[in-house]
Order: structure tokens, then C-alpha cells, then sequence
């Protein structure tokens, strides 16, 4: 059974994740200042917002003594992927239902995945879409007993409290460097958004001073704006955030050729590992808003990186 000391150990970075400045002549033509808060150096293999959203979902897991984590995803999944690495840190067992055939196991995820001693249940589509209903769950934790339920995404309202914390990772690191000018306010936090967890965490704590700007990378996500309310109520009171819905190139996991080389163009010139999926399609579209003039002049813009280089690997043998 894991013991909350290994939670604590897995918990305890030696430093928090970098912040940088990026550099780039679109930025200093509309007088931009954009830094980088890199989530994905949080972990050798838990990286980016998997990290934070579980963080405390975990915790509860370990002290209600479970036997286990049973969690959702799809073939490519950084959240399957996360958790596989998590259960063999912390000495969980973890199993999967994963959308999708069951020769998907081979993809690079998935080999990472079992190879960490995760036990994967494939379902088809029509199955998978059951993933929050009361009945199959029911029975879920019937054949799994002791096993302890993660949503798909990790997005739940224990989730967002592991999220918030970052805000004040933040605020420490503008305080406390001196190598380079550093605004006294963030106008904007920047990040990709699929489920809105990761959003409705950072919502939750947001100073009065900086706006949120989550850039779905799904198309037509317009309940998006419910979803994040649903995890965080609050947030419907809250004018300081906005979702980006035009920036999804297409739909989830989709891109043009053109995007795709846009993207790596931007990875070259900024220094910064990107993927398709999440950061490097809120990144194009962060840079496309500013070309555009939607930050005006010498706003001060911080981009979440939330991970999921990962899915680099099985992204590149996608068709775009
Ligand atoms: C790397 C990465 N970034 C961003 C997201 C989006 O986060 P959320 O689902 O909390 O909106 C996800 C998960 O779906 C992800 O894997």
C-alpha cells in the first residue's frame, strides 16, 4: 500500500519549475513582454498540469487507504501516461480503460504505460462515452474493489486546489529573480484548455490584477465555459477569464500542414519544445491574437506550458 511519505517525496521538487523570457521580433514589434512558466521540466515522466491536478486527488487516495487508481483516457493520453508513472513511484497498481482498439497498446504511450505496470482495458467508442455514469462506474469499483476513481483528464474538483498553488509559485519566482526586468504584474496567464481543469484551478485563485486566457484546442467548445463553472461555481462571477475558441485548427489532435510548420517554426525560434495538441496549438494561437493586436501594447503575458512532450512521439505518426 503507498504510504503518504512517498506522496510527500513525490511532492517535494527541489525547485519549481522554470520561468524564462522569451524572445521573438512579433513580440518586440507589438511591445509584448511574454515569459514562459516551463510546467514540463516539473517531473522527469509527471509532467505539466498532471502533476498539479493530481497532486491532491492522490493524497485523498493514499489516506483512504486505496488498493489502486483507475482512471480513463484515450490511446495517446498524457493523463494515462502521467498516472502510470505515479503508480509505480508511489507503488499503486493502476489500470486503465482506454478508448480505442486494443493494438493501440503498442503505441509509445501505452508501451511507457504498461511498462510501468499499468493494466489497460480497452472499450470501444459507444462504451467509452459511459465513463461518468453512475451504473458502469458502480461496477467499475465492484470488479475493481479498493480501487480509487480518477475522471478522465484528472479534472475533478479535487484537482483544482494542486492547480491554484501555482499562482503563488509564480508570485515567489518574480519576487525573488533578479537576472532579468520582471513585471510587478502579469496581465495575462496564458494556457491551453481541454476539459477546463486546469483553467477552473487557476480561476479559483487568480489575483485581481491578472486576466486568464485558455485557448481551447478543441473545435466548437463553446460548453467549455459551462464545464470550467461546473468545477469552480464561482467562476461564473468572475469577469477576469475568457476562453479563445478559434485557435483549435481544426478539432482535437487536429492540424494542417501549414499549422504544423508554423509550430515547429515557432519551437526553433523561441527555444521552446512544443507539441501539436496542446502547446503548440495555444502558442500559435497566442501569437496569431498578438499579430492581430488582441493584447494591446506592452502587456505582460506569462504562457503556461502544461507538458505532454510525450505525446510528441505518437503525434508525429498521426495523419494531420
Ligand atoms: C499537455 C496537456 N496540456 C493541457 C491539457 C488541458 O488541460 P485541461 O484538461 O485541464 O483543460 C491537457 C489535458 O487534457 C494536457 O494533456
Amino acid at each position: 500500500m503507498a504510504s503518504l511519505s512517498s506522496w510527500q517525496q513525490l511532492y517535494s521538487p527541489a525547485t519549481p519549475s522554470p520561468l524564462q523570457p522569451l524572445v521573438h521580433p512579433l513580440l518586440s514589434q507589438h511591445q509584448i513582454k511574454l515569459w514562459v512558466k516551463r510546467d514540463d521540466l516539473l517531473h522527469a515522466t509527471i509532467s505539466g498540469n498532471k502533476w498539479r491536478k493530481l497532486k491532491y486527488p492522490l493524497r485523498h487516495a493514499i489516506e483512504s487507504q486505496a488498493t489502486g487508481l483507475l482512471s480513463f483516457g484515450g490511446a495517446y493520453s498524457n493523463h494515462l501516461h502521467a498516472l502510470a508513472a505515479i503508480g509505480q513511484q508511489l507503488a499503486l497498481p493502476t489500470l486503465a480503460i482506454v478508448r480505442g482498439e486494443a493494438s493501440s497498446q503498442h503505441n509509445p504511450t501505452l508501451t511507457d504505460a504498461r511498462r510501468w505496470g499499468m493494466s489497460l482495458e480497452f472499450v470501444d467508442r459507444q462504451q467509452y462515452r459511459l465513463r461518468q455514469d453512475s451504473r458502469w462506474l458502480a461496477e467499475l469499483s465492484a470488479r475493481y474493489p479498493g480501487y480509487y476513481l480518477i475522471p478522465e483528464g484528472g479534472s475533478c474538483a479535487g484537482a483544482l486546489p494542486g492547480v491554484a498553488e501555482l499562482w503563488s509559485e509564480l508570485a515567489a519566482q518574480f519576487r525573488s529573480s533578479s537576472a532579468w526586468p520582471l513585471p510587478s504584474t502579469i496581465d495575462h496567464l496564458i494556457l491551453p484548455v481541454a476539459s477546463g481543469g486546469t483553467l477552473a484551478g487557476l480561476i479559483s485563485t487568480r489575483p485581481a490584477a491578472s486576466q486568464l486566457t485558455g485557448y481551447a484546442v478543441l473545435k466548437g467548445a463553446s460548453w467549455l465555459k459551462e464545464e470550467v463553472c461546473a468545477l469552480y461555481p464561482a467562476a461564473a462571477q468572475d469577469n477576469g477569464w475568457q476562453l479563445r475558441l478559434d485557435h483549435h485548427g481544426g478539432g482535437y489532435a487536429k492540424s494542417s500542414i501549414e499549422d504544423r510548420a508554423a509550430i515547429a517554426l515557432l519551437s526553433e525560434q523561441l527555444a521552446l519544445p512544443l507539441e501539436p495538441i496542446y502547446s503548440g496549438k495555444a502558442i500559435l494561437g497566442l501569437f496569431r491574437d498578438i499579430a492581430a493586436g488582441y493584447y494591446p501594447a506592452h502587456s505582460q503575458l506569462v504562457f503556461l506550458h502544461t507538458g505532454g512532450l510525450q505525446g510528441t512521439r505518437s503525434a508525429l505518426s498521426r495523419k494531420p
